[in-house]
C-alpha cells in the first residue's frame, strides 16, 4: 500500500496584529513578563463577522493551489477543530460548501491543539488504505473567541489561524508519512477545559457571567505534560523506523511556549536551529499551529526532498500526537 504523501501546503492568519502592548492596556501584565515566559510577541485575531471556516477556507484554497488538485478532485476533508462555526453542524462542512468540494465527505476532529496532528493521522489512513485518493486536512481554531479576556494566565497566550495540507498516495517509494503516532489521557481532562456550553454544565446566565463558558487552565500541569509527553512521542515514533533523533532534519512542534519546546528540544538533543518557530508571530493558534508551522518551513524552501520532519502536538484531552515523514 503506498504511503500517504503531503503534496501541497497552506496557511492563513487574520490581519489584525494584537501586541503584547494592546493587551497591557486591559489586563494586568507586562510585555516583558510574556516574552520572558513564552516567546509571544504578538498575535492574530479574527475581523468580525469572519469565521473559523473562513480563515480554513484560506489556507486549504493555497493549498490546493500548490498541490494543483481542484476542490471537486477531493475525496475526504478532515478539520481539526474546536471552535466550529456552531456546535452543529461540524466546520468541514461548511468547508466543503465554500470550496465547492461536492464530491468529498467531510467532518471534524475534536482534539484542540493536536487537533491538526490528529486530522492528519485520521486522513493518512484513508489514503493508505486506498479508500480516497486526494484528501484535505485542515487545522483551524478560532481561540480568540473562547478566551476570558480578563485572565492573564489564558488571554495572552493565544490568536487564530488556519493551516492546510493536500494527502495523495506517494508516487515514490519511502517517501511520504512514514507514520503517526496519537495518544490520549483522559485522566488528565480537567487541566483544559472550557468548562460550561455542553451537556455537563449548559450555559446558563450564571456560567456566562462567571465565564465558565471560556477556556480554563491550568498552566503549570499543561507545561509539564507536555515536556514529558512531546519527549516521549518522538522518541517513540523514532524508534519505529530505526531513526535517530539526531537523523531528523526538521522538527515542526506545536507552538504553545518557547520554554516548553527548549525544554523538549534539549531533551530530545536536537538543536532548536532545526525547530521552526513562529510562536512569536502568532502565539498558540491550537489545531492550525502545527500546519502553519509546516507551511512556513515549506514556503521559505527548508524542506529538502529525503529529508525528515518530525510533527509534534499537543493539547487540551490530554491528547497528543506525531508524525514522521519522508519530505
Ligand atoms: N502576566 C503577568 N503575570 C502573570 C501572567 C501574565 N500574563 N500570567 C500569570 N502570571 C503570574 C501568575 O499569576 C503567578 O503569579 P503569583 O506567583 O503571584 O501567583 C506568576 O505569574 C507565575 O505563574 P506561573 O504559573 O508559575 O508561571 P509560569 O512560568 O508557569 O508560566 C504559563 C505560566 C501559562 C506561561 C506556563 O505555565 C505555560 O505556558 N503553560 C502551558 C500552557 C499551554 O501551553 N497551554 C496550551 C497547551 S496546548
Amino acid at each position: 500500500m503506498p504511503l500517504a504523501q503531503i503534496i501541497g501546503t497552506g496557511s492563513y492568519a487574520p490581519a489584525q496584529v494584537i501586541t503584547n502592548k494592546d493587551l497591557e492596556k486591559f489586563v494586568d501584565t507586562s510585555d516583558e513578563w510574556i516574552v520572558e515566559r513564552t516567546g509571544i510577541r504578538e498575535r492574530r485575531k479574527a475581523a468580525p463577522g469572519e469565521t473559523t471556516s473562513d480563515m480554513a477556507v484560506a489556507a486549504a484554497r493555497e493549498a490546493l493551489a500548490m498541490a494543483g488538485v481542484r476542490p471537486e478532485d477531493l475525496e475526504l476533508i478532515v478539520v481539526g477543530t474546536i471552535t466550529a462555526d456552531m456546535p452543529m453542524p461540524s466546520c468541514a462542512v461548511f468547508v466543503q460548501a465554500k470550496l465547492g468540494a461536492g464530491r468529498a465527505f467531510a467532518f471534524d476532529v475534536a482534539a484542540a491543539c493536536a487537533g491538526g496532528v490528529y486530522a492528519l493521522s485520521v486522513a493518512e489512513q484513508f489514503i493508505r488504505t486506498g479508500q480516497v485518493k486526494r484528501a484535505l486536512v485542515i487545522g483551524a481554531d478560532l481561540f480568540t473567541g473562547v478566551l476570558n479576556w480578563n485572565d492573564r494566565n489564558t488571554c495572552v497566550l493565544f490568536g487564530d489561524g488556519a493551516g492546510a495540507m493536500v494527502l495523495a498516495p506517494a508516487q515514490e517509494e519511502g517517501r511520504g508519512l512514514l507514520s503517526t503516532h496519537l495518544r490520549t489521557d483522559g485522566a488528565l481532562a480537567e487541566i483544559l477545559t472550557i468548562p460550561a456550553g455542553g451537556s455537563r454544565e449548559p450555559l446558563t446566565e450564571e456560567n456566562i457571567r462567571t465565564q465558565r463558558h471560556k477556556l480554563n487552565m491550568n498552566g503549570r500541569e499543561v507545561f509539564k505534560c507536555a515536556v514529558r509527553e512531546l519527549t516521549s512521542i518522538t522518541h517513540e515514533a523514532l524508534k519505529v523506523h530505526g531513526l535517530t533523533t539526531s537523523q531528523v532534519d526538521h522538527f515542526i512542534a506545536h507552538q504553545a511556549n518557547l520554554r516548553i519546546l527548549e525544554a523538549v528540544m534539549q531533551r530530545i538533543e536536537i538543536p532548536l536551529e532545526k525547530c521552526w518557530i513562529n510562536l512569536d508571530k502568532y502565539g498558540n493558534t491550537s489545531a492550525a499551529s502545527v500546519p502553519i508551522a509546516l507551511d512556513e518551513a515549506n514556503r521559505a524552501g527548508r524542506l529538502k526532498r529525503g529529508d525528515i520532519v518530525v510533527m509534534v502536538a499537543i493539547g487540551s484531552g490530554m491528547t497528543w500526537g506525531c508524525a514522521v515523514v519522508r519530505w
